[in-house]
């Protein structure tokens, strides 16, 4: 198989079976040229570091309910921003976002566009900077989390444990991304690890990459990734 053949057997499975998430721009929205709301990406972004989908949802439906626009949050007081935060868990994240929030608000309300100017501010790491240069600015990088790696171990056969296989996931992940369609790449990826190609039983039967897995040509899916004993 070739690159450019997994990326398009991805991409088209994305298009077909993407989760219609509130930050996201439907496939209608993207036929008229909509793009993602660098705000709403970043807010996602920032919930979903610990938190999963579904309880993301919720909050992030109040959050841009109340404060629409980045200038709007930066408006907010600190202890809205927290008392809406709560049940989030990880309050630093709270602060982290407020702060950003302000900064950005200060400079004209326009998130930085690069991954490198993502991670100057506060509670935006590699993986969050990384995550919204690809989805808001169609950056080509790529976005490497816990499903992600999974999926690199399983179409790459990666015997290794993590976490010592993780910098040989990442190269695999990005020796990969999408020179065309980035944001949509890091997220078609983050939704087959989430839906497909899960930990305990991947359904190998309606993956879009079986064809070039290694793991499922040797019968190991299911043993990938391995992790070192503790
Ligand atoms: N987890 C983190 N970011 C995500 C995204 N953009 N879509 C789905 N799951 C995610």
């Amino acid at each position: 198989w070739t690159k450019a053949e997994l990326r398009a057997r991805l991409l088209a499975w994305y298009d077909a079976n993407a989760r219609a998430l509130p930050w996201r721009v439907g496939p209608a929205e993207r036929a008229r040229g909509v793009r993602p709301d660098p705000y709403r990406v970043w807010l996602s972004e920032v919930m979903l570091q610990q938190t999963t989908v579904a309880v993301v949802r919720r909050y992030f439906a109040r959050f841009t309910e109340l404060w629409p626009r980045v200038e709007d949050l930066a408006a907010a007081s600190e202890a809205q921003v927290m008392a809406e935060w709560a049940g989030l868990g990880y309050y630093a994240r709270a602060r982290n976002l407020h702060a950003c929030a302000r900064i950005v608000a200060e400079a004209g309300g326009r998130f930085p566009s690069t991954r490198e100017g993502l991670e100057k501010l506060p509670g935006i790491g590699p993986y969050t900077a990384a995550a919204i240069a690809a989805i808001a600015h169609d950056a080509p990088e790529a976005v490497v989390d816990g499903n992600v790696e999974r999926v690199m171990a399983r179409l790459h056969a990666v015997e290794e444990p993590l976490p010592k296989a993780k910098p040989r996931l990442a190269a695999h992940a990005a020796a990969l991304v999408s020179p065309h369609r980035p944001g949509d790449f890091a997220q078609a990826m983050m939704d087959l690890g989430a839906t497909v190609c899960t930990p305990r039983a991947p359904a190998c039967g309606r993956c879009p990459l079986a064809f070039a897995c290694a793991a499922r040509a040797s019968g190991l899916a299911r043993e990938l990734p391995r992790r070192a004993a503790k």
